[in-house]
């Protein structure tokens, strides 16, 4: 079950592209004829998941070194002239409930979601105005629609990521760029690696009655990158199983 999407011409850069929804992003858009930049923190796990490919470029780099980010980013667009798609996609966790919640596993959650959005996006939005043409698709999630208990540092990111792309959505509409975001609900090393009672627990909160593949996220972020979706902006789609319903 697959649809097929033509992104030939494109460039896409996804965030945290080694593993889980990020992977299945990037071979999505590299599946579809795009040349794919894919940044994660570690060049092992990047050589890992991607085999050489001329439309392939990875970088080793941390989201939340922003000056890191800004030189990425150039390099992109030096290596094909263009950056048409950006996924924020890069996350991670430290759950504790809020009383229990150190400084650095506060700090560290909000630097790389909200942060490491905020880097890739100042960085990309100069590239795309410069064209007239730009997809921007963010990663929120369940949390911060409606909170998870153990996970406030994990919300205040992930609705600072729901109100963020709100809010360049507005400011980047005039010049052909659309900024969206997905809240996904998939079974990635992010939830595989949860005891299993919480994974049947949550499971059990999904209507549909499973977690998705990976895949099947990539299939939403195919629809907001297209060219196609230009009168789509602002919009925070949860692709979830109708958990958030
Ligand atoms: N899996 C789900 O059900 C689910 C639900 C809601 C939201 N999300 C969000 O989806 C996104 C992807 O999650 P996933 O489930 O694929 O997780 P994952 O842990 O499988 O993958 C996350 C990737 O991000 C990379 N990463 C983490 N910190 C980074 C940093 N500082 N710099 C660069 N790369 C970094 C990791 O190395 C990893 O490759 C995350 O933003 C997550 O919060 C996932």
């Amino acid at each position: 079950m697959s649809i097929s999407f033509d992104f030939s011409g494109r460039t896409a850069l996804v965030t945290g592209g080694a593993q889980g929804i990020g992977r299945a992003i990037a071979a999505m858009f590299h599946d579809a004829g795009a040349h794919v930049a894919v940044l994660d923190r570690s060049s092992e796990a990047l050589a890992d998941a991607w085999p050489a490919s001329a439309r392939v470029a990875t970088h080793a780099i941390d989201v939340t070194d922003t000056a890191a980010v800004g030189e990425v980013v150039r390099a992109v667009e030096a290596w094909t002239g263009r950056i048409d798609i950006a996924v924020n996609n890069a996350g991670i966790t430290r759950d504790r409930v809020v009383w229990k919640l150190g400084d650095e596993e506060w700090q560290d959650v909000l630097d790389v979601h909200l942060g490491g959005t905020f880097a890739v996006t100042r960085a990309v939005v100069p590239v795309m105005r410069a064209a007239g043409y730009g997809r921007i698709i963010n990663v929120t999630s369940y949390t911060g629609l409606h909170g998870t208990i153990g996970q406030s540092n994990y919300a205040a990111a992930k609705g600072g990521i729901i109100a963020f792309t709100k809010t360049v959505a507005k400011e980047t509409a005039r010049f052909g760029i659309t900024v969206n975001a997905i809240s996904p609900n998939a079974a990635t090393p992010m939830v595989t690696s949860l005891p299993v009672e919480r994974i049947d627990e949550m499971t059990e909160m999904v209507p549909v009655g499973r977690f998705a593949e990976p895949e099947e996220m990539a299939t939403a972020i195919g629809y907001l990158a297209a060219e196609q979706s230009s009168y789509v902006t602002g919009v925070v789609l949860p692709v979830d199983g109708g958990l958030a319903m």
